[in-house]
């Protein structure tokens, strides 16, 4: 076991969580998730991680590149869900403990820039979900190692709290609160939704556009409903409602 991997199973025993799953610690990886689905593929047990200093070929959502410079959180976990509401784990995902306004479907912002985004990627085989890679990028640090456009959108612990957080020490805080509201997403789906609309508030009436599929559409965004979709109404009045996409403001002409 390396250094790495034995600090953070002791701040997660000291957090009152004794990791049995494996670890995985690397210095740099082209992808923490795509080693982790390697693993999965493999038949890895539920919670092995996967985290990395640096990601060479870090991936966000919508075949988006994710800047991995080192001194950020890149971090994967897998997951095996044998329950119903696995459509609300990329929603349970992104209430880590982060004190920012989450974006459905799972982005956390603070000031309207990015602090941190999860890539939810599974597999199933005869209609049975066989696993989920859940990947968890933070960022922890100004954004100097960060390319330029990402940097105007983009924000950190560090710039909003003043503090240095070490890689190992968010990865023990996110851990843990993933574990917590995967437990809680067993027992009362309904908390996570509740939980979601109250730190999503801020979007709650905005005209948003929402890219879904390959479509593009617009209208007011009015909530989450219980089966982690959002709601949006549309200008005639009729309501969509929607299991994945792209949710951006949008300025009204005056
Ligand atoms: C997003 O587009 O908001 C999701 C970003 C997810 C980035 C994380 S970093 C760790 C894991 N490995 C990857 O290649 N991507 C995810």
């Amino acid at each position: 076991m390396t250094a790495v991997e034995e600090a953070l199973r002791e701040g997660l025993r000291a957090r009152g969580r004794d990791w049995a799953a494996p670890i995985e610690h690397h210095r740099r990886l082209v992808s923490t998730s795509d080693r982790l689905k390697e693993r999965a593929r493999d038949g890895a047990p539920e919670w092995t991680v996967v985290l990395a200093d640096e990601q060479t070929g870090g991936r966000g959502r919508q075949g988006r590149p994710w800047a991995s410079p080192p001194g950020g959180l890149y971090l994967s976990v897998l997951l095996r869900p044998r329950f119903e509401a696995v459509g609300l784990l990329p929603l349970a995902a992104g209430e880590w403990g982060v004190a920012a306004e989450l974006k459905w479907p799972n982005d956390a912002l603070a000031g309207g820039r990015k602090v941190a985004g999860i890539l939810a990627e599974a597999s199933s085989s005869a209609s049975r979900l066989d696993w989920v890679v859940l990947g968890l990028g933070v960022n922890l640090e100004a954004g100097e190692g960060l390319p330029a456009e990402v940097r105007e959108t983009a924000t950190s612990i560090r710039t909003l709290t003043g503090a240095r957080v070490e890689p190992r020490v968010a990865a023990c805080a996110v851990l843990t609160h993933l574990a917590f509201w995967y437990d809680a997403l067993r027992a009362e789906p309904a908390a996570i939704v509740r939980a979601w609309n109250e730190r999503a508030l801020p979007w709650w009436g905005r005209h948003v556009e929402l890219r879904s599929g390959g479509q593009v559409m617009r209208g007011i965004a009015e909530r989450i409903d219980p089966g982690g979709a959002l709601v949006l109404r549309r200008e005639d009045g009729s309501r969509t409602v929607v299991l994945s996409g792209e949710v951006s403001a949008v300025r009204l002409e005056p």
